[in-house]
């Protein structure tokens, strides 16, 4: 499909989409939401992707919604008909691993985009900031919630309340990103964190991530109930098997995600 806003390269089973809107810094518009979701579900139901990276350009991951598209609206214009439709909640339904890799500024809805994803793995030129306060507004996608449950309340105040960017080293040492690597390397640091997980199984792994997921929807006992049930839902497959007799041989397991 020909995309406008985002680019799309799928090879060595991962799915590498990159925001491209570079003379508005990617700022998210209801186009590139929306290329983005679509992009998103094509990977997630092709077979040649098995994990799949969502970048920006050096400069910016992307500086938030594009506030001159936004600048006119009123109060019923966005409750009549909300800014990007469904397609974040789109992308919140994903079933295969999305990396983050953001250099640059991610800020307001694109802290929130990478947020979104499963992780963050951060060049150490990133910028994270929730600076919606500046423009008389609030976070919209979720970040007052997600950096919330991140970073903690306090930090979460900070950030939603001064305005303030938060720099890589920061942002790893608050659990926001979880690696901070040089800028030229970060491709090849999310290819290699994406080819790890492309090589495991892919029913394990979706189980993996949405375990994980389940811990912000619900209680610490049921959460530990849902997990074990899926784990032993992981007995029911080929992959459980090989897995555990490859590792008994002394071998590479061959997985083949049944
Ligand atoms: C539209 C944007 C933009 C944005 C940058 N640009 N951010 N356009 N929306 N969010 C444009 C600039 O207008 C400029 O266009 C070009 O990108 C380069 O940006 P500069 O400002 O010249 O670059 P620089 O001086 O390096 O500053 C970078 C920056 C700054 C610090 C990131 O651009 C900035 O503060 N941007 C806004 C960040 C922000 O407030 N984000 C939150 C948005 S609200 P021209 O044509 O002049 O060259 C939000 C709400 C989400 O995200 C919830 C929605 C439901």
């Amino acid at each position: 499909m020909a995309y406008e806003t985002i680019t799309v390269d799928i090879s060595d089973d991962i799915a590498l989409i990159t925001l491209n809107r570079p003379d508005a810094l990617n700022a998210l518009n209801p186009q590139l939401l929306s290329e983005l979701a679509d992009a998103l579900d094509a990977a997630d139901t092709n077979d040649k992707a098995r994990c799949i990276i969502l970048t920006g350009s050096d400069k910016a991951f992307a500086a938030g919604a594009d506030i001159t598209e936004m600048a006119d609206k009123s109060f019923v214009d966005v409750v009549t008909n909300p800014l990007f439709g469904d397609s974040f909640e789109r992308i919140e339904r994903i079933q295969k691993p999305i990396i983050a890799a953001v250099s640059g500024y991610a800020l307001g809805g694109g802290c929130e985009l990478a947020m979104a994803c499963d992780f963050i793995i951060a060049s150490d030129t990133a910028k994270f900031g929730q600076p919606e306060i500046n423009l008389g507004v609030i976070a919209g996608l979720g970040g007052s919630q997600r950096l919330t449950r991140l970073v903690g309340k306090s930090k979460s105040m900070d950030m939603h309340l001064t305005g303030r960017f938060m720099d890589a080293t920061e942002a790893e040492s608050a659990g926001l990103v979880s690696r901070v690597v040089p800028a030229k390397k970060l491709l090849d640091e999310a290819r290699a964190a994406a080819g790890k997980i492309a090589e495991k199984s892919q029913l394990a792994v979706k189980a993996a991530k949405d375990v994980v997921n389940r811990s912000y929807e619900t209680t610490l006992s049921e959460g530990i109930r849902y997990e074990k049930a899926v784990f032993q839902s992981l007995f029911a497959t080929e992959d459980q098997t090989e897995g555990m007799a490859a590792f008994k041989e002394k071998r590479e397991a061959q997985f083949r995600d049944r």
